[in-house]
Formats: structure tokens, C-alpha cells, sequence
């Protein structure tokens, strides 16, 4: 029987225990799974694609069927490049849907073929997303409850004591 494939898309900047649920509930479902970083022009990354790459490549090293990627361009062209059957999506609260809904439909438009899976994460992590943890950690706070420990340290590294926002009464 033909391999199942598909491709889990974002920016995974850093990658999150959300998102990890998310890729373990697709390797369930499927024979392969992508998960492929994309250069999203919109967003300025705090880390690298390399180093978004390590890191969840060492956050995924004890799944079997996931492979990491990084693509630009459109999404749906990288996963007919790919010979992926599906796109997942993890859906948190009803704010993620009517975004969700938009590009789900555009890229069946785009590629009829490939379907859009969506998958809910665990309820731990509904309000779960990258920008709150590097919030956070830009503080200091520990995070590591939310990150593997990978990001923790890299996150660490990043906001090192020095370069910690302050809170103060203004
Ligand atoms: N757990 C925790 N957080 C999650 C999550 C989960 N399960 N799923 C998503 N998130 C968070 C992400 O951390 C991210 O947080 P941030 O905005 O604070 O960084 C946010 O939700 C957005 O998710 P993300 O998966 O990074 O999606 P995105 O909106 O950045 O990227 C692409 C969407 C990459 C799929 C889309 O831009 C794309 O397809 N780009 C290629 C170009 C293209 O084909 N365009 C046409 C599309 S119709």
C-alpha cells in the first residue's frame, strides 16, 4: 500500500508542547510526517531557520515518522513536491478557525487533492502559542512547563540575564 504523507506547516518559532501534540496526534493518522518551517515574510523570526530546525528535530527525536523541513513559496506547491495527501492544522479556540477556515478553502482551491486536516491539541494547551512563550521568557519567567528543554536553553540563551525586559510602576 502507498505511504501516507503529509505536511505539518508553520513558523515554529519555537516550537511549543502545543505543537508537539499536535504532530504526535498526525503520526497517528499517517505514515510520514513533515513538519516543514515556513518563511513567512510577515513575521520577523527571533530564531534562525537552522536553529528552529535543531530544535525540533531534538524535540521529535523519539517519534519515528517525522522528518524536518523548511520551504518558501506557497504551501500547497511544497506539499504536491512532497507527494503529501494532507495539510495539518491544529485548531485551539474558535479565534484560530475563521483564519484557519480561509486558508483551508484557498488551498483547495489551489490543489483540490490535498486535504486540510485539523486536529485539536490537548485543552492544556488551547491558549498555547509562540509569541506568549518568548514573552514570557523575555522576562525571565521559567517556561518550561510550555517548551521543551531545548527551547528553554535556547530561549535562556537568548534573553540572558542582562537582557531581561524589567517591570516597573511608570
Ligand atoms: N500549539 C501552540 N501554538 C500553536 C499551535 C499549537 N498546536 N498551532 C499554532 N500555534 C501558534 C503558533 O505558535 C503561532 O504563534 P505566533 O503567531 O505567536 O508565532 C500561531 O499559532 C500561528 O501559527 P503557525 O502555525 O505558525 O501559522 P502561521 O500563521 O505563522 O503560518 C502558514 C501559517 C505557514 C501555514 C501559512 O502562512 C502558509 O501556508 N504560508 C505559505 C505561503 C502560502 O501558501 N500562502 C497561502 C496560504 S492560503
Amino acid at each position: 500500500m502507498k505511504k501516507k504523507t503529509a505536511v505539518y506547516p508553520g513558523t515554529f518559532d519555537p516550537i511549543t508542547f502545543g505543537h508537539i501534540d499536535i504532530v504526535d496526534r498526525a503520526c497517528y493518522l499517517f505514515d510520514h510526517v513533515i513538519i516543514a518551517i515556513a518563511e513567512n515574510p510577515s513575521k520577523q523570526p527571533l530564531f534562525s531557520v537552522e536553529e528552529r530546525k535543531d530544535m525540533i528535530r531534538e524535540s521529535t527525536r523519539s517519534i519515528e515518522n517525522v522528518e524536518v523541513d523548511a520551504f518558501e513559496g506557497l504551501l500547497v506547491e511544497y506539499a504536491t513536491l512532497r507527494n503529501a495527501v494532507a495539510i495539518i492544522r491544529g485548531l485551539r479556540a474558535v479565534t484560530d478557525f475563521e483564519y484557519e477556515l480561509q486558508m483551508a478553502l484557498m488551498n483547495r482551491n489551489l490543489r483540490d487533492k490535498i486535504a486540510t486536516v485539523f486536529l485539536m491539541p490537548h485543552e492544556e494547551y488551547i491558549y498555547l502559542n509562540s509569541s506568549i512563550v518568548k514573552e514570557v521568557a523575555s522576562f525571565g519567567e521559567d517556561v518550561s512547563r510550555l517548551v521543551p528543554e531545548i527551547v528553554v536553553r535556547k530561549l535562556k540563551e537568548t534573553y540572558s540575564p542582562g537582557t531581561h525586559h524589567s517591570t516597573r510602576r511608570l
